[in-house]
């Protein structure tokens, strides 16, 4: 496939070569990957490096991610299916060629328009996996507007808390979504976000599902089809964006309880997610992308919509789960649309590898040739079992919400590196990464254990800043590792003599649940306002199938009132359903553990890891810090409760 069948030839020196020079000479590099998108003005500088840690790619050049995804494709590809969508909940196939997808984002953009938003406005995107929320997505691009999609999953006051922080002018939302074969009503959910909400947006747009109840008397709905009708043919220009305006806001968890903003901007996102396609996931145009995720998170946003479409290939949308009808549905899928690159999380091998094997081989896999994993440690079993299984390449890949395309992949489309088990490979061109120390920020000797950071400048695409807030952006990820201004992933790892890196955890109280990032701290508040609760701890634990699951400590108020048995298994009924109530049922602890006590330092500081070795079975250490060491004794009995 790619150099490294060329005998005699070093099998490191293509790849070395490549990122050598993406970090020697960025600005030469990324001036020549510019080439792969449309600059309707060229631009000035590659690079602007007047202000580090900011760093402004290809100034002055005017472009648009939409223009990109869909408009450049209609010469070359208009028949071309562009999204084909399968909702294994409803039943519902759609398929939109490039000239569909055209017409039904111009719709869209036509509506959005009609309802005020312009250029810079933000618009929050709260969808299940329809074809409209691409539309929506793409439409906001049109526009210049910045979408901030939030995923379908989390609750109200997490909406909530996104809405004043984004302050949209519109809300794009739907009656409800389908989880295994479960209608999740969305209107009252959005309703609740905004009575809680200081910011009002001017108005919520309604796709109607006919999932559930009419809802369209909310008088603040507008409800989308009459709309789209009105707006049938309509035609709406890309708006030309300085390549660093922003396209988007993705809000993700970190170590406080507030969730932070991450800004996007147009020209160096584009640019980056195509040659990305090129590099790593060797996607060229007219082939088929399935990528399992969903839009809220970053891996939707850049690999199920822009970056496929941006390098003309066909991405299929899935709404469902995948073992639903049966565990054979995504082999199905391969199947019926010749898909030639899989992307998904390990968590979701873990869970096909339990089907019967009977239905991976039923079905025509021979159209596929990558499978791309990223968003969790891919443990050695399941990376084993898949390969071996599909018979197929098995790339992992590692990154952020925060870098929005892989920091570490064996990069193909430049040379097929050997993988090696239990790590996701080396690092990408143009990712100056290092392994630092934690006290004394020098580099790691191989095989040292240390926090993986990265050196200004980012490359292309990752995040500009935190949303309105510049400060916060440079004190969360460039003051963390002493003596050196560096990026910090907030990620353990640890690098071989070849450059390999394998990820050992958080450095921060961030887990990791099925591929989810959740914050331990917005967990712990959730459950800290529940009457009954005192104190509470919230940690990650192993978990063969989620790779983590969170378990929350507690510390009651009145602990009498909940010795039996009965009312102890009420109140932990009611605190994870404060939990769903709060932050969604994807953050929902697996299990409650009452306790009288939480081991935490003299200062005060909770002794985090200590549990979570306590729950892992393993020895938590010494803990000199430690204020009463009959905490971890506590922890040990509810644990064996
Ligand atoms: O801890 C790392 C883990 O997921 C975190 C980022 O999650 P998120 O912002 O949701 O972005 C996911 C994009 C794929 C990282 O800090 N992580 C991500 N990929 C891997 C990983 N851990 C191990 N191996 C990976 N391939």
């Amino acid at each position: 496939m790619t150099s490294s069948s060329n005998p005699g030839h070093n099998p490191q020196s293509r790849y070395a070569d490549f990122h050598r020079r993406s970090i020697g000479d960025p600005e030469g590099f990324w001036r020549d990957e510019a080439r792969r998108i449309h600059w309707e003005t060229p631009f000035d500088t590659v690079l602007d490096r007047s202000r580090p840690p900011f760093a402004r790619w290809f100034t002055g050049g005017r472009t648009n991610l939409c223009h990109n995804a869909v408009d450049r494709h209609l010469a070359e590809r208009p028949q071309q299916n562009a999204l084909v969508y399968v909702s294994t909940e409803t039943g519902i196939e759609r398929r939109y060629t490039y000239a569909d997808l055209h017409a039904e984002v111009n719709r869209m953009a036509a509506v959005m328009r009609s309802l005020g938003v312009k250029r810079g406005d933000r618009v929050l995107i709260y969808l299940p996996m329809i074809p409209e929320a691409v539309f929506a997505v793409l439409a906001c691009a049109r526009l210049g507007a910045i979408h901030s999609v939030v995923f379908g999953g989390f609750a109200a006051p997490n909406l909530a808390a996104r809405i004043d922080d984004a302050k949209p002018v519109l809300v794009v939302t739907a009656d409800a979504g389908a989880r295994a074969g479960k209608v999740i009503d969305y209107t009252p959910l959005v309703d609740e976000a905004l009575a809680r909400s200081k910011h009002q947006p001017a108005r919520v747009l309604l796709i109607d599902r006919n999932l559930a109840p009419e809802r369209l008397s909310a008088p603040y709905l507008v409800a989308y089809e009459p709309l789209r009708e009105q707006f049938f043919d309509a035609h709406v220009p890309c708006e030309w964006l300085e390549s660093n305006e922003p396209s988007y806001v993705l809000y993700t968890s970190g170590t406080t309880g507030r969730p932070k903003g991450v800004q996007r901007d147009v020209g160096g996102y584009a640019v980056a997610l195509a040659a990305s396609m090129a590099y790593i996931y060797e996607g060229r145009a007219g082939d088929t992308m399935f990528t399992a995720s969903d839009i809220g998170w970053v891996v939707g946003h850049s690999y199920i919509i822009y970056a496929p479409l941006i390098a003309g290939l066909t991405t299929v949308m899935y709404e469902g789960t995948p073992v639903r009808p049966d565990g054979g549905i995504w082999w199905r899928l391969v199947e019926q649309h010749r898909i030639n690159l899989m992307f998904t999380a390990p968590t979701a091998i873990r869970v096909l590898k339990k089907q019967d094997p009977a239905l991976m081989r039923a079905a025509d896999l021979s159209s596929l040739r990558t499978l791309f994993l990223a968003g969790e440690p891919l443990d050695e079993p399941t990376a084993e079992w898949v390969g071996s299984a599909l018979g197929k390449p098995v790339v992992d890949n590692y990154w952020q919400t925060e870098t929005g395309w892989p920091m570490l992949a064996i990069q193909r489309g430049i040379e097929a590196l050997p993988p090696k088990l239990g790590s996701p490979g080396v690092p990408v061109y143009g990712y100056d990464l290092t392994l630092r120390n934690e006290l004394t920020g020098e580099p790691c000797a191989p095989g040292e254990k240390g926090v993986i950071t990265l050196a200004y400048p980012l490359p292309p695409g990752c995040m500009q800043t935190v949303w309105g807030d510049d400060e916060r952006f440079v004190k969360t990820y460039w003051s963390s590792v002493p003596g050196v201004q560096v990026y910090s992933t907030f990620d353990w790892g640890v690098q071989d003599e070849d450059g390999y890196v394998t990820i050992l955890g958080r450095t921060d109280d961030v887990i990791n649940v099925a591929g989810h990032r959740l914050g331990t701290r917005e967990i712990e508040e959730a459950l800290s306002g529940h009457a009954a609760v005192a104190e509470v701890a919230v940690v990650g634990v192993t978990d063969a199938i989620k790779g983590q699951v969170a378990r929350a400590f507690v510390v009651l108020r009145e602990a009498d009132r909940y010795a039996d048995p009965a009312s102890r298994a009420k109140l932990e009924q009611e605190l994870t359903a404060t939990v769903d109530r709060q932050l969604g049922a994807i953050a929902r602890p697996a299990r409650v553990h009452v306790v009288s006590l939480l081991p935490k330092t003299r200062s005060g500081k909770l002794l985090r890891r200590a549990i979570a070795a306590l729950a892992e079975g393993r020895d938590p250490g010494d803990l000199p810090t430690i204020e009463d060491p009959s905490a971890l004794q506590q922890v040990r009995a509810a644990l064996e409760e």
